[in-house]
């Protein structure tokens, strides 16, 4: 059999768009796969796996575009020539969406070449990405592609807005499941995992299990009838929370100016003040009897429980030069008893602002959130009351009724807040404490809301972490084997 010559002719028919009415089976075929292996740096040194490659399966039965709408799974069977038995181990669901872009699952044709050159890894001391750590830790990875806001048809329609990202990664969630028992892997052990955009469509899935509101379009899109509930879910950095993250970013960054200057003062106390009211009415508590975690406490929930911890831990583990080193470049900090005391706005400061006023729903409408929210005939639109208030000059308006349910289905606060059943029991959250992408609030919220539900969350924040800090990528390894067990 020629490989190559077949792998070309599915390139050939990849590259074309499927029209919406071409039937796919979505019986996963255990038998057709290729042996391949990968050296990957572990924190125990390097391994080398072998694994068994499944690559490009379809995931719905009426495609849109087969060029995100498939996955690859990937099995190890060997690691350092010690045979694994895999076929119940927990399944690593490795979201690569990142600026809620599409994530194509079949290479580019024109990128090809470029491609090819990622596969001869450079050799490096630093540690693998999660998935191949994933990998030679003994879990079956599996990597969907998916629609994103950029997906355009050659009409000039846009296929991918919200919520398509996350029709299509349930879809992909529902495949594993309809394919229980032939596909390798536990899935009733699906462990999602993302960062940023990935991170909230991870928390998504973690929060809107066999959600009903889900249920037409994953019928109208061709999903497989099965559950697309997960055990587990690990957000990095997740932008969530959309329609309240202007206002949430203001009661972060308002004293702040923007790398361009000052932001309206007016506009940011709005902001500010309507997510104060929001805060409120979420209702959450904070660990070990704090109480209400309302807007006035939030900055002594934050540094108590989040930024003093960090932080001690970051200068325990310099040495005394280093951390004298740190102490006078930030003296805005002070060391005491092998504690930390500092001020919240002084650490604001040294987090400083990145964006815009509105840092989401901006007026120009250029960040991702806006395209996000567009229609097939609009690049983008505003999603929140301020946006389309500006939009139309009209101070009385709110977003339409047909907006609102899309930004309820993008945002796990709101599966949270209606107190949907289907969450994953297991959370693995974590942030930068110089992430300046979204406020501290919006990640902290989703775990004050998961704890309060009762699930078992495990948070941290990386000390002087920016967007997407990983300080320990060998503990969500630990952390995963911990929770299958
Ligand atoms: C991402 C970053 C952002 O600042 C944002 O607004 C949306 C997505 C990202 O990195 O995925």
């Amino acid at each position: 059999m020629n490989c190559r010559w077949i792998a070309g002719l599915f390139m050939a028919l990849a590259s074309c768009t499927n029209p919406p009415s071409e039937k796919v089976v979505l019986t996963f075929d255990p038998d057709h796969f290729t042996t391949e292996s990968r050296m990957v740096n572990t924190a125990a040194g390097k391994v080398d796996v072998e694994f068994h490659a499944y690559r490009h399966l379809p995931y719905l039965s009426r495609l849109t575009d087969v060029n995100y709408q498939s996955l690859d799974i990937e099995v190890p069977v060997r690691v350092n020539g010690k045979e694994l038995t895999t076929g119940d181990a927990p399944i690593f669901f490795n979201i690569k969406v990142g600026g809620y872009l599409s994530v194509r699952n079949i290479p580019d044709p024109n990128l090809m070449a470029e491609d090819s050159q990622e596969k001869v890894r450079p050799a490096s001391d630093a540690l693998s990405d999660r998935a191949d750590l994933a990998l030679a830790a003994g879990l079956v990875v599996v990597t969907p592609g998916c629609r994103g806001w950029d997906n355009q048809a050659p009409d000039g329609n846009y296929y991918g807005k919200a919520p398509a990202a996350i029709v299509d990664l349930k879809a992909a969630i529902r495949y594993l499941r309809f394919n229980q028992g032939r596909i390798p892997g536990n899935t009733d052990q699906i462990i999602t995992v993302g960062c940023s955009a990935g991170g909230a469509l991870s928390a998504l899935l973690g929060t809107s299990g066999d959600s009903p509101l889900f249920t037409s379009l994953l019928k109208s899109a061709g999903a497989a009838e099965a559950s697309d509930q997960v055990f587990a879910s690990a957000c990095y950095s997740p932008i969530t929370d959309l329609e309240n993250a202007d206002g949430a970013y203001e009661w972060m960054f308002a004293d702040l100016p923007t790398p361009y200057g000052p932001v309206d003062y007016g506009v940011s106390l709005e902001m500010r003040e309507a997510f104060g009211v929001y805060q409120n009415e979420l209702g959450l508590t904070g660990r070990e009897g704090f109480g209400p975690l309302n807007i006035d406490r939030y900055p002594n929930y934050l540094m108590h429980y989040y930024l003093v911890p960090a932080a001690n831990q970051f200068l325990e583990e310099l040495n005394e030069d280093q951390r004298q080193e740190y102490l006078t470049t930030n003296p805005w900090i002070s060391w005491n008893e092998r504690t930390v005391s500092f001020a919240f706005r002084d650490y604001v400061k040294h987090v400083g602002r990145m964006k815009g006023l509105p840092a989401f729903d901006d007026f120009p409408m250029v960040q991702p959130e806006p395209k996000l929210f567009g229609d097939s005939t609009h690049p983008a639109r505003h999603f929140t009351d301020l946006g389309v208030r500006f939009e139309m000059n009209n101070p009385n308006i709110h977003v339409d009724g047909e907006m609102l349910q899309r930004t309820h289905l993008m945002n796990p606060m709101y599966f949270l807040q209606i107190h949907h059943k289907g969450l994953a029991e297991y959370w693995w959250l974590r942030n930068g404490t110089k992430d300046n992408h979204t406020s501290q609030t919006v990640m902290i919220n989703l775990a004050t809301s998961l704890e309060n539900r009762g699930k078992k969350v495990n948070t941290w924040l990386f000390w002087d972490g920016g967007h997407c800090a990983d300080d320990d990528p060998d503990g969500l390894i630990q952390w995963m084997k911990m929770i299958t067990e």
